[in-house]
């Protein structure tokens, strides 16, 4: 695996500080932004456009696209769940804009208050609004091993909804492990079921590591190709529909795996743990990485 490139989706700016209890200011989270974009992630998601009365924390993301350095090589990614948030997503020219929907009808509903198949019809027009603005679709799907309301989660359910996101149009598909109960087990079950649905460079793995299995499950994920994992830089995070969901997988502690297996990023591991320990400090709150901590600690 030695030199091969594996890129890191930064989530933390979204998935992190939408869980917040605090909201964070637009001049910060484009500040963290700009941040993280030095450190050489190329792919850092903004925030979301979603209803500010579901997800307040993620209010004014249309200030944070329009505070942030736009370069060529850095793509700015939103999450939609309408068609309004596409209009304001395509008003701020983001460079990914990503739709979201679950495996399980009971986290959809709580999500995003409608059942998958409604959201599925719901991101039609999103879906080609998007590609005919030519802009990059991701698709996430939620609770790929389990839901906190359903139990464990059927890997053939996880493929029927990625076959339907693939019909649509979406370009990659993001599998979220939400609740973080999954094992490498578990996920190369989820994989058997999926990789066969499209390329293995179009499929991304989102772990959080509630259970600290993330990194395990991420180390299955290599050996099965997967190139693509979403984190978050020091474990921020969370799931508002989504009690006890502790953080995304850390970038820290993803870049320390993959510098050590030889991986290509392209990010500075120690400028991360850097711009991890001033969020931590200005969020007042601990730092869950425990690579950040290692390469921080004073
Ligand atoms: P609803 O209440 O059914 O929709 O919510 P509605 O159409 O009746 O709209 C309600 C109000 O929101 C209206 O305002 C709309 O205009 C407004 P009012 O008339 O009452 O003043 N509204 C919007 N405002 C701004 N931007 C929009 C928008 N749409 C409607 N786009 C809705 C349905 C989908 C809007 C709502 O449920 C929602 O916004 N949900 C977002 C939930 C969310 O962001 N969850 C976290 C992200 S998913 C996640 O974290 C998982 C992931 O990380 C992967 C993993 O870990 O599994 C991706
Ligand atoms: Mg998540």
């Amino acid at each position: 695996m030695t030199g091969e490139k594996v890129t890191l989706v930064e989530v933390g700016l979204r998935d992190g500080l939408q869980n917040e209890a605090t909201a964070v200011s637009h001049e910060d989270r484009a500040r963290w932004f700009n941040a993280l974009a030095d450190t050489g992630l190329t792919r850092i998601e903004a925030g979301s456009f979603v209803s500010p009365k579901w997800v307040p924390q993620m209010a004014n993301t249309d200030a944070v696209m329009q505070a942030i350095r736009r370069r060529d090589h850095v793509s700015a990614e939103v999450l939609v769940p309408n068609s309004k948030g596409l209009e304001a997503a395509l008003a701020a020219d983001a460079d990914v804009i990503a739709v979201f929907t679950a495996a399980s009808e009971s986290f959809n509903r709580k999500n995003i208050n409608c059942s998958i198949e409604e959201s599925i019809a719901r991101f039609e027009p999103v879906v080609s609004g998007a590609k005919s603005a030519g802009k990059r679709v991701r698709a996430y799907v939620s609770c790929v091993v389990g839901c906190p309301y359903e139990g464990p989660i059927a890997p053939g359910q996880v493929a029927d909804v990625v076959q339907k996101l693939l019909e649509l149009g979406a370009d990659e598909v993001s599998l979220g492990d939400t609740i973080g109960v999954a094992r490498p087990r578990e996920i190369h079950a989820l994989l058997d079921a999926t990789l066969s649905l499209m390329p293995t460079e179009n499929l991304a793995l989102h772990c959080h590591d509630t259970r600290g299995q993330a990194i395990a499950n991420i180390y299955a994920g290599l050996e099965r190709g997967i190139r693509i994992f979403d984190s978050a830089v020091a474990g921020l995070g969370g799931c508002p529909y989504a009690k006890g969901a502790t953080g995304n997988v850390a970038t820290e502690d993803v870049l320390y795996l993959l510098q050590g297996e030889g991986f290509e990023t392209g990010v500075d591991l120690h400028a991360v743990a850097r711009v991890g320990r001033e969020i931590c400090e200005l969020l007042g709150r601990s730092n869950p990485s425990r690579t950040g901590k290692a390469l921080t600690a004073h």
